[in-house]
């Protein structure tokens, strides 16, 4: 691993050392001249949507962050199309733009866009989902992905009665087996997959002891994933597993949920289907991710028991910072280079840590720090 690493830093440099050799041989040819101004630049900012809250902040957050720095901003979101969000980098880069910053659809579709944009010099920072199948990916800014599902899975187990509020093993654990089922992400988001194998690692040892069990047996990412992302199909699925295995008076104790809409999808199918309006009055404990406004009023209610918290203005931070250090003809600095690997490279990563928000925290980490303000947890909206 580490020699990759190493040849990788070696070939990264060496690439550098070619580019700067090229400069001054006309557009497109060798990137940006790092004595340029900001305002003489154009960061391309590639986002997949705005049906999810987190990317709106994401990318209203780098704009705002680019343009503080001095940069011009081309900010684009693709409807979660992806030829629309090829077209739109084809058309990035078509425009000279100096550096790009991509959140990609799906990981394995940009190939090509990411080799015109290396014959151009533009150099490409994921971000918070890798992109792979590539060795034109310089950088990648996102938080510890593992670590969202550990907390996922641990919030579920504490929400269970499982572990303690210390996460460690509950004394007054109950005996089980406790009913739960498990949803995944989008199969082309490399994401998605460190999600599920950090709950999966942390659930294993609780379905091998039989604490756990999943009555639909639907237990492989490829049958608990949401493809895009949607609400409806995980609301849809959930429908499908409760006629199917819980028509006859089965308990279901609770759900592993990847993100805060597909969390909520599931929560309407369990409300419409009578088992209870919050977790007090018989709602299975769901989790979820990224603290929507909307969920946070859930969880302010014991309707939604659990969400994880990744500060995207601290993401648009790094994204920036790493855009600059290219800019300025330099490397950012990564504080992983092992873990991320896209089947070509293993990618220089900045990774940023997550929080898990429960009723017992929301206030002091969500509203205390002024990221949100009670008014909007009780309204559920901005
Ligand atoms: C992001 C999550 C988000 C999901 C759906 C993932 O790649 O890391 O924060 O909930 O995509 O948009």
């Amino acid at each position: 691993m580490r020699n990759t690493t190493i040849k990788w830093l070696g070939v990264t440099a060496a690439l550098t050392l070619a580019l700067t050799a090229c400069e001054g041989e006309g557009a497109g040819s060798g990137g940006a001249d790092p004595d340029a101004e900001p305002e003489d630049l154009t960061v391309g900012v590639a986002m997949p949507t705005q049906t999810y809250e987190r990317w709106v902040s994401d990318g209203n957050n780098i704009e705002a962050q680019l343009e503080e720095a001095g940069y011009n901003v081309e900010l684009q979101y693709a409807d979660d199309d992806i030829p629309t969000q090829s077209q739109q980098i084809d058309q990035m880069i078509t425009q000279e733009v100096d550096a790009l910053i991509i959140a990609s659809i799906d990981g394995s579709a940009l190939s090509g866009q990411l080799d015109a944009a290396a014959d151009a010099g533009i150099p490409v920072i994921a971000y918070d989902r890798l992109i792979r199948d590539s060795e034109h990916v310089d950088f990648y800014v996102t938080f510890d992905n593992y670590e969202v599902g550990v907390n996922q899975a641990q919030s579920l187990l504490y929400g269970l009665g499982v572990l303690d509020e210390n996460f460690e093993e509950a004394n007054d654990a109950p005996e089980g087996p406790l009913n739960v089922e498990l949803f995944a992400g989008s199969l082309d988001d490399n994401n998605a997959h460190f999600f599920w194998d950090g709950a999966m690692d942390t659930l294993e040892p609780y379905f091998d002891d039989g604490t756990l069990e999943v009555p639909s047996g639907q237990m492989d990412i490829e049958q608990a994933a949401t493809q895009r992302w949607e609400q409806e199909t995980a609301q849809q699925r959930m429908e499908n597993l409760l006629t199917t295995h819980y028509s006859g008076g089965e308990e279901l104790d609770g759900v592993l949920a990847p993100a805060d809409p597909l969390s909520r999808g599931i929560i309407n199918a369990l409300r419409n289907d009578g088992w209870g309006e919050t977790i007090e009055d018989g709602l299975p404990v769901v989790t979820g991710q990224d603290a929507e406004i909307a969920t946070i009023s859930l969880i302010s209610e014991g309707v939604q028991h659990s969400t994880i918290f990744k500060d995207t203005r601290d993401l648009a931070e790094q994204a920036v910072i790493a855009a600059q250090a290219f800019l300025d003809g330099e490397e950012p600095e990564p504080n992983n280079t092992e873990d991320y690997d896209n089947g070509e490279i293993v990618v220089p990563s900045y990774l940023l840590d997550v929080q898990m928000i429960l009723e017992n925290n929301y206030e002091e980490i969500l509203v205390d720090s002024g990221y949100y303000t009670e008014e909007q947890v009780e309204s559920g909206q901005l």
